[in-house]
């Protein structure tokens, strides 16, 4: 048999891929071939999803087509609501969207289709759905009702408002649709890993995103960002911000934020969202949140040559949004179901069952002894 990988896979190229480029040395993020920056300057959430999911930009006749699909399939099934209201209100936002995702394909029109037309119609539902599905749970949890999704709104700015009743401010709702944009997909990071490896049995979308969900609810994963407020929240003030980063490099504590896989330098990704949290910091009056990370990542970069993530400043920017905590990986979700949607589109497209080998280390000639004699 072959050589055993390293641990957690590190560097092995599992399939090859058209739908996200990294380069880990120069910092690059490629969506299709476009840059996450040009995409981040010129295009939107739902025109990524197009494109992650048909490999072309669309057309402004496309693109309507596709708005107009996403905004009509925003609501959710009535009993599903019933479903989230029988749920303690304990329940953690993450734990609610696994359940709430895995139950939506009961409804599901093509639930049983695994054509290439169905798993898009499937794609396109739960992508318009799983923001609706996290405000619902945020609104009930808080004892109130669900806000109905506004047709009229974009899909960022249709999400603030269903979370909060209001309308979002043009930069708040900018910044969130920057946000959407930039968590849209990563390459085979874990949860999509988990999500092909689920298609690849020829299970379907629901089932794959459900996996995905489940991986991605892991805090070496999706859940940095909300340590990392955690974090923000016991320093304070800015002026503790350097004696305490030093206190806790030098107790070896793992910083969230910061360090990745793939990346060597600053993720592509972070440099948006400095901006953006600075930015609505400054709106709002301030910029406490955004200084301590500025401090902190100065600090890190230095000491340990280890560099901000993406996670590093989008709770700075989502607490600004009113959003609170628990929230923000569920939003990586809302966002990464295009991408999810778009990797069990292409394994299913030239599929083969994921299956690798473990290298045996245990014992290979066990005697049974039989229970009431051990
Ligand atoms: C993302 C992450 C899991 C990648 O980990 P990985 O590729 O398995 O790398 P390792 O955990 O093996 O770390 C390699 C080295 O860098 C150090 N390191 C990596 N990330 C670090 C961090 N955030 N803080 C402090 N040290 C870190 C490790 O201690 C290790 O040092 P060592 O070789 O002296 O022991 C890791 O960087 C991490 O835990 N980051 C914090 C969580 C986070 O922000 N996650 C979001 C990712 S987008």
């Amino acid at each position: 048999m072959s050589t055993v990988a390293k641990a957690g896979l590190e560097d092995v190229v599992v399939s090859s891929s058209e739908i996200c480029f990294i380069d880990g040395q120069q910092g690059r993020l490629l969506y299709r071939g476009f840059d996450i920056n040009d995409l981040v300057a010129h295009s939107t959430f739902e025109e990524v999803a197009y494109l992650l999911w048909y490999g072309a930009l669309p057309t402004r006749k496309e693109l309507d087509t596709h708005v107009k699909a996403l905004i009509r399939a925003r609501k959710l099934p009535p009993r599903l609501i019933r479903l989230l209201r029988t749920l303690p209100p304990k329940t953690t936002p993450m734990e609610v969207l696994r359940t709430g995702v895995s139950a939506l394909s009961a409804f599901d029109p093509d639930a049983s289709d695994g054509s290439r037309d169905a798993t898009l119609r499937k794609a396109i539902r739960l992508t318009a759905q799983t923001p609706t599905l996290v405000a619902a749970w945020e609104r009930i949890r808080r004892g109130k009702a669900p806000v109905a999704p506004n047709p009229r709104l974009n899909h960022a700015a249709n999400f603030l408002y269903m979370m909060s009743g209001k309308r979002a401010t043009p930069l708040a709702a900018k910044t969130f649709d920057v946000a959407l944009i930039l968590h849209a997909d990563h390459e085979f990071n874990a949860s999509t890993f988990a999500a092909r490896v689920t298609a690849a049995t020829l299970s379907d979308l629901h089932s794959a995103v459900t996996s995905a969900i489940g991986a991605l609810k892991g805090p070496l994963h999706g859940g940095a960002n909300e340590q990392v407020m955690g974090m923000v929240a016991e320093i304070k003030e800015p002026t503790r911000a350097e004696a305490w980063i030093r206190k806790a490099l030098a107790e070896k504590v793992r910083i969230n934020g910061f360090g990745h896989r793939v990346y060597r330098v600053e993720d592509p990704r972070a440099k948006h969202l400095r901006r953006l949290a600075t930015e609505l910091g400054q709106q709002a009056g301030d910029t406490r949140n955004t200084e301590i990370l500025n401090t902190v990542a100065r600090i890190v970069t230095e000491e340990k040559r280890i560099y901000p993530n993406v996670d590093l400043y989008s709770g700075a920017a989502y607490v600004n949004m009113g959003i609170p905590p628990d929230q923000f990986t569920p939003i990586f979700a809302i966002s990464r179901v295009a991408g999810w949607s778009a990797h069990v589109l292409e394994q299913h497209a030239n599929n083969r069952l994921i299956r690798p080998r473990a290298e045996y280390t245990g014992p290979t000639s066990a005697t049974y002894v039989p229970i009431d004699q051990r």
